[in-house]
């Protein structure tokens, strides 16, 4: 069998070959097919950095609209899914609503499922990249009982979504430009990230050629849980519960994440790949100021994470174990102020996360390469045993 190296959470196994996103950790750098993530956040669009991940260079202006109006034509979801999101209750998180709708298109789309048929993988990318945006709106209007609004393919997709999620049929919404780009910007700061929990499994599935709505489903799920995307959520219901619990008394917080008091952490702190810091959190903070003061919000957990943000950086603990905040610590703040429930926040992520995740499941389907996922293990099990009948036990 050969030799095992044994490389719990692959801190030091590289699993494929990719050129899509190269990140140095030590250095802070970020830069989606060689793109710094600053350049990209400051001057693109979230649909063109799509294009980017996904085919590999930045679109003509040509492309760029050809790509828009095909993903427009596609917004619908099919009467029959939208039932789907009756039979869920009231009170659902809605990203295992969005995971189980995008399980579903596998069952609508059966066109598009073939992973070799080059026509059916541009069809399901496209499918995605604008169904996923509606079935979003709709987890959020079905969490709160309001009815769905059809897409209105004279918006861009971004704008679409925000009405979809936040308008009512009776009357038109009046989109607010300045929370169209902040949305659009956080959206490329989380386009891609190489392989990060997600995306290793939207690879692993994908490597047994699995259908890319079976992947990518897979991959919303990885990315439910509060050590990934669903950071945002965790870091937003820890600054509410240092101001309305703990009377906004961050030392004590810290003191309890250092003395690890019943596994405390400080979320939206800590990076795998970066020690150094986190070159979205950088730009995201920036944004959070910008955004609440456009949006004429005055929100006292930004000054709590701000806070807190500055007592870690100057603690020890912190900064031996080089622990800097990463990009789920500000964007909930932002999101919060755009009008979005705590619960939406990782919908959000993976909706900025969905080009990263095709692009890699295409990647690897026309990598020569690719093999079936397959770890090893170390055996730590009981040695050969005699089977004892049930009477005998
Ligand atoms: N608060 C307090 N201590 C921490 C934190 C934190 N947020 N993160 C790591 N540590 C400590 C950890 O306890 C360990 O200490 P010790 O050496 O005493 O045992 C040391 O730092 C090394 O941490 P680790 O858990 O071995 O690091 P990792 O690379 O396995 O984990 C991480 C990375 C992101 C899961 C972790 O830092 C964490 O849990 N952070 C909080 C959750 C979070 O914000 N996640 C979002 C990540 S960025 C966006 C995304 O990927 O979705």
């Amino acid at each position: 069998t050969g030799l095992v190296t044994f490389d719990p959470g692959f801190t030091s196994t590289a699993a494929c070959s990719s050129a899509i996103t190269y990140i140095d950790g030590d250095a802070g750098i970020l830069r989606y097919r060689g793109y710094p993530i600053d350049q990209l956040a400051g001057n693109s669009t979230f649909l063109e950095v799509s294009y980017l991940l996904i085919y590999g260079e930045l679109p003509s202006q040509q492309q760029l609209d050809a790509f828009t109006n095909r993903i427009s034509r596609h917004t619908l979801l099919h009467e029959d899914l939208k039932r789907f999101f009756e039979g869920f209750p009231r009170d659902a998180h809605p990203m295992p609503v969005l995971s189980s709708a995008v399980s579903a298109l596998s069952t609508f789309y059966q066109d598009s499922l073939d992973p070799h048929d080059e026509e059916a993988v541009e069809l399901s990318t496209v499918r995605l990249m604008a169904k996923v945006f509606t079935i979003a709106a709709y987890a959020y209007k079905k969490s709160v009982g309001q009815p769905f609004l059809y897409p209105d393919n004279s918006l861009g997709l971004v704008e679409n979504f925000l009405r979809m999620t936040f308008g009512f049929p009776a009357e038109p919404y009046e989109l607010d430009p300045d929370m169209v780009r902040a949305l659009d910007t956080l959206l490329i700061l989380h386009a891609d990230h190489e392989q990060n929990c997600s995306t290793s499994t939207v690879r692993l599935v994908g490597s047994s050629q699995a259908n890319l709505f079976a992947s990518i489903s897979a991959g919303i799920n990885a990315l439910f849980g509060p050590l990934h995307g669903g950071a945002n959520q965790a870091v937003l219901e820890m600054l509410t519960r240092i101001k309305d619990v703990e009377g906004g008394n961050v030392d004590d917080f810290v003191n309890r994440v250092k003395n690890k008091e019943q596994g405390a952490k400080l979320m939206g702190f800590g990076h795998r790949v970066y020690k150094n810091y986190d070159p979205r959190a950088k730009i995201v903070k920036e944004q959070a100021e910008t955004i609440l003061k456009k949006l004429g919000v005055n929100d006292p957990l930004l000054d709590i994470a701000m806070t807190l943000e500055e007592k870690a950086l100057a603690d020890d603990y912190f900064v031996e174990r080089k622990l800097y905040p990463n990009v789920d610590f500000y964007t909930g703040v932002i999101y919060r102020a755009m009008g979005f429930p705590v619960k939406m926040f990782t919908v959000l992520f993976a909706l900025g996360r969905l080009p990263g995740w095709i692009a890699h499941w295409r990647e690897m389907m026309n990598d020569p390469q690719n093999k079936i996922g397959r770890p090893r293990q170390l055996y730590t099990g009981s040695a050969e045993r005699l089977y004892v009948p049930v009477g005998q036990r």
